[in-house]
């Protein structure tokens, strides 16, 4: 650790917070996970593949910071409630929540099966619905707890959408109905949550580049999600042809799209909630 990276943990606008972060073995949700804990807060590292979300967890010890694992699928019926005792049991609280599990499953609907719509259903919606579920009993007793003691503690949800979402995309029905629904929820959620200080926005991306979406020349790059190969990964000219209509000119990296979601784990951000930001270098579907 560089005494630099030792000043920001001390110093840093997350020090004593407790942040979980679903998804965070690779791509945005590893670079989120890390970037809050360079900012002080103790990390719940999710994956459903044991050895990436492990090696975010020893990266970001690593850099002085605090970090434990919680394995496995968002999309397993016990999963939310394990989620929340970690963190309790590891580090004594819920701060942060970054919904940040997902993945695509494309084809135009009507190759669409069953199985792939419910997928894309169950790991966008179901799975931070039932995380709210399982963490609202600690956060309205520590709302409850801290209002009492004349202090106003502000806790962050923060959702990963999509443009896909916002704007719709050919082949992405199951996936943007997913992306759309978190929208919905975000807003909702900031009403019910209001009352507890808890700020709940949503980071709606354009064009991040991981493995997602990354170039792909063959047809076969695909990924492992719960013992489905699942294709994913752009087409070459696809992929630089939309570059191209980016305003800011290339895609994003999963740093700067971690900056998005950071933005909203901060006190800058107290008074804002409900919101959804599309943060994909002015680009729009
Ligand atoms: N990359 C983009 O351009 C882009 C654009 C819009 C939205 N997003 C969203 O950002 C989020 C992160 O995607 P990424 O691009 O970093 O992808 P990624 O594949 O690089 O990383 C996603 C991580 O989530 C994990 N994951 C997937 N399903 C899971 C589940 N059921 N339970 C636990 N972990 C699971 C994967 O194993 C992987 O490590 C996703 O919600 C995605 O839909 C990405």
């Amino acid at each position: 650790m560089t005494a630099a990276r030792g000043n920001e943990l001390a110093t840093g606008k997350l020090v004593g917070k407790v942040a979980l972060v679903t998804g965070s073995g690779r791509g945005i949700g590893r670079e989120v996970a890390l970037k809050l804990a360079l900012e002080g807060a103790a990390v719940v590292v999710n994956d459903l593949d044991a050895a990436p979300a492990e090696q975010t967890v020893a990266d970001i010890r690593q850099l002085g910071g605090q970090a434990v694992a919680c394995l496995g699928s968002v999309t397993t019926t016990d999963f939310a409630e394990r989620l929340v005792k970690t963190a309790i049991d590891a580090f004594g609280g819920i701060d942060i929540v970054v919904n940040n599990a997902g993945y695509t499953w494309d084809s135009v609907v009507q190759r669409m099966s069953d199985e792939q719509w419910y997928a894309m259903l169950d790991v966008h919606l179901t799975a931070p619905m039932r995380i709210f579920r399982a963490a609202a009993g600690f956060i309205r007793e520590a709302a409850r707890r801290e209002a009492e003691a004349g202090v106003e503690n502000f806790r962050k949800v923060v959702n990963i959408s999509s443009i896909a979402g916002l704007d719709g995309n050919a082949g992405q029905l199951n996936y943007a109905a997913g992306k759309a629904g978190i929208v919905g929820m975000t807003k909702s959620l900031a009403k019910e949550w209001g009352r507890y200080r808890v700020n709940v926005n949503a980071v709606a991306f354009g064009l991040i580049k991981t493995r997602l979406t990354e170039a792909a020349a063959t047809a076969d790059a695909s990924v492992d999600i719960d013992g489905k190969r699942i294709k994913v990964g752009v087409n070459p000219d696809l992929l630089s042809a939309m570059e191209r209509s980016i305003p800011l000119g290339r895609a994003g990296t999963p740093a700067e799209a971690a900056g998005a979601v950071a933005l909203f784990c901060y006190p800058e951000s107290n008074y804002i909630s409900g919101e959804t930001v599309v943060c994909g270098g002015g680009f729009r579907m």
